[in-house]
């Protein structure tokens, strides 16, 4: 029902035709978990608020994960040729649309929040938690720090990474809930960080055991890459103690909701187990 809502709204988001809109349809609306927007909802409702609410904020966040995952899939980054169960933006048109369809998608975020139908002072809450979550001190940082590891990064810098490149838009995901409810957007940090953290755990868990089908995008990226990864340097037994030691984390910090926030540390138990 939740993830229903999320797929109709995702679909009316891009209705014209041509190939850049076709570029950004492609890739916004075939497949994928719907994790963020799935959470704003969850969030928006663990604090009191509607889960319909957040919806708008959700999809906008949506669209600038799904450009961060076409831009992360060209030839210059992690140059993998599946996603999503399908081939890449880049494979299935070209580089230079795959690439602008990125930047078209990151930007169509920013209206699709500033028209949510919710106050001024929220949608301009929301544009700058995207914003933010995002750019030079979130999504992108994480993404320039994961280029940047060498050889012998310790998991004190990995997890920092870690922290920008996944956990920034996992954050922002909880925060646009809160805002979306009433809230100032900070106050579940400490159980959408730590998940952040987690889920990059599992994901690098994933390349090295996951299947391919299921998982719908290649495996052993990191590796053909040379990425530097908590499993690369702890292993892979260890590494999963990690993923339920931030997930315990998390869910110990939802201890103030109450049942409110069963939905939220079901959800964050879920993921442990994940296979896609
Ligand atoms: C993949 O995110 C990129 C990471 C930050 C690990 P997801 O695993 O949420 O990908 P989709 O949205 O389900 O395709
Ligand atoms: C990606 O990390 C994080 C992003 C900001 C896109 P990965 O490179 O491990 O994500 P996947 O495994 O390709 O989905
Ligand atoms: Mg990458
Ligand atoms: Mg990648
Ligand atoms: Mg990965």
């Amino acid at each position: 029902m939740r993830k229903q809502l999320i797929e109709t709204y995702l679909n009316k988001l891009i209705t014209d035709e041509g190939l850049l809109y076709d570029a950004m349809r492609y890739s916004l609306c075939g497949g994928g978990k719907r994790l963020r927007p799935q959470l704003a909802m969850m969030a928006a409702a663990a604090m009191g608020g509607r889960e319909e609410d957040a919806l708008p904020y959700g999809a906008a966040l949506e669209c600038i994960h799904t450009y961060s995952l076409i831009h992360d899939d060209l030839p210059c980054m992690d140059d993998d040729d599946l996603r999503r169960g399908r081939p890449t933006c880049h494979k299935q048109f070209d580089e230079a649309t795959a690439v602008l369809a990125g930047d078209a998608l990151l930007t169509l975020a920013f209206s699709v929040a500033a028209d949510a139908p919710l106050s001024l002072a929220q949608n301009l809450a929301a544009v700058r938690v995207l914003s933010e979550a995002a750019g030079a001190y979130g999504m992108v940082q994480g993404q320039v720090l994961d280029m940047k590891l060498t050889e012998g990064a310790d998991t004190t810098s990995i997890l920092e990474m870690y922290r920008y490149k996944t956990g920034a838009l996992l954050r922002a995901a909880v925060s646009l809930g809160s805002i979306a409810a009433g809230g100032r957007g900070d106050e579940l940090d400490d159980f959408s960080k730590n998940l952040g953290v987690a889920f990059q755990l599992q994901d690098d868990i994933l390349d090295i055991v996951g299947d391919s089908v299921v998982l719908g995008k290649p495996v052993h990226s990191d590796i053909k890459n040379d990425k530097h990864t908590v499993v690369s340097v702890i292993g892979l037994e260890e590494a999963r103690k990690w993923v339920r030691t931030y997930t315990d984390a998390a869910i110990l910090a939802l201890a103030p909701l109450g049942a409110a926030g069963d939905a939220l540390a079901a959800l964050a138990q879920s993921l442990v187990e994940r296979e896609m």
